[in-house]
């Protein structure tokens, strides 16, 4: 257990937020399978100013998810501090995060957000000025720097913690490697000793054994996992195992992916509506299946579904197949 500001964190293993994934829904589902806390997509500080009701529509937390972190994102403080504020009275989030991890693509080369991370008093600026702002603690999660050359992320890190904020995930990347090659973890291991506020360390954890790994070798209190739950909420279950027992758990079974892939796709109806949620889940339904063999001939039909009895028949007839295969192998029938 750790924790951030007066939050507590029942254990090490941690949700990343995701856009375009990491709704309500999805995230439920995976703390429901042991995450310690679960971070939401990323959301745009002035939707919340103007009060935009899509973006309004993605601060719902179910009380289940708790602790959660709300990320908010944006392009100058006044924003960023007036965003918060919101979150901070009208949300039931436990934590505040600020994001400065951005990948750099043409979409965000000109932002000057993009560019925080090269300049920490920048960052201490806005950090101090959300937390002088609110309640709730505030964390930001940074890349480790620019590119190769502008690495700071020590500097970046003591920044926030001079600022007041409670603690800082670090994603091993730079913005310019967008989410190519690997995550450096020597740095993550650098931005632990250089600050005494909660690390969350980041990037390339792939399975249970990996995030003992960087628990290991860089010191940080706590993992974030992203893809590697996507479409597989396991991992988190697995790895919060492993980490306690020492014990790999089971792959679950094609039965139990598609009930948890069901379980998701109600609570994003009930989320979004039947249409929405069913055009949205196609890529999870996808992604839940992509370890089952004989898996893929389904994909063009799943892809194609328009309501929730058509991918729920699908995914039926998918596990009756991989049953009837397991029966023959076993010269059942
Ligand atoms: C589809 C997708 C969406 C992402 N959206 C966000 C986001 O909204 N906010 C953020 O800080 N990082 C975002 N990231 C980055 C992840 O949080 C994480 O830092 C990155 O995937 C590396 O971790 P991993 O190797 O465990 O996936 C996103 C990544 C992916 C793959």
């Amino acid at each position: 257990m750790f924790k951030i500001g007066n939050v507590n964190i029942k254990n090490r293993v941690i949700l990343a937020p995701m856009a375009g994934i990491g709704n309500s829904a999805f995230r439920l589902t995976v703390k429901e399978f042991g995450a310690g806390l679960v971070c939401c997509e990323m959301i745009s500080d002035k939707g919340i100013v103007n009060k935009n009701d899509e973006t309004l529509n993605m601060l719902y937390i179910d009380e289940r998810e708790k602790p959660i972190s709300i990320q908010i994102f944006g392009e100058e403080k006044t924003n960023l501090v007036e965003a918060a504020k919101f979150v901070d009275r009208n949300t039931n989030a436990d934590i505040i995060d600020i994001m400065m991890d951005y990948p750099v693509n043409n979409f965000v080369k000109g932002k000057a957000a993009a560019r925080w991370l090269l300049h920490p008093d920048k960052i201490y600026d806005i950090v101090s000025a959300v937390v002088d702002a609110v309640e709730k603690p505030i964390t930001v999660k940074m890349r480790i720097g620019w590119d190769n050359k502008h690495i700071y992320a020590a500097e970046n890190a003591r920044a926030v913690e001079r600022a007041g904020g409670a603690a800082v995930t670090i994603h091993g990347r730079t913005c310019s490697q967008m989410n190519d090659g690997v995550a450096n973890w020597d740095i993550i291991r650098e931005v632990k000793q250089a600050v005494s506020i909660p690390v969350i360390g980041n990037g390339d954890i792939n399975t249970p054994k990996d995030a003992k790994r960087m628990l290991d070798e860089t010191g940080v209190d706590a993992v974030m996992l992203g893809r590697a739950a996507v479409g597989n909420p396991w991992m988190i279950y697995q790895t919060v195992n492993y980490l306690e027992t020492g014990v790999l758990a089971e792959e679950p079974s094609a039965r139990e992916k598609v009930d948890v892939c069901i379980l998701h796709l109600e609570r994003l109806i009930t989320l979004k509506g039947e249409t929405v949620a069913v055009r949205e889940m196609r890529k999870h339904a996808v992604w839940y299946l992509k370890e089952i063999t004989g898996s893929n001939k389904f994909y063009n039909a799943i892809n194609t579904c328009e309501t929730r009895q058509e991918i729920v028949d699908l995914l039926n007839q998918l596990v009756e197949e991989v049953e009837r295969r397991v029966l023959v192998a076993a010269g059942a029938v």
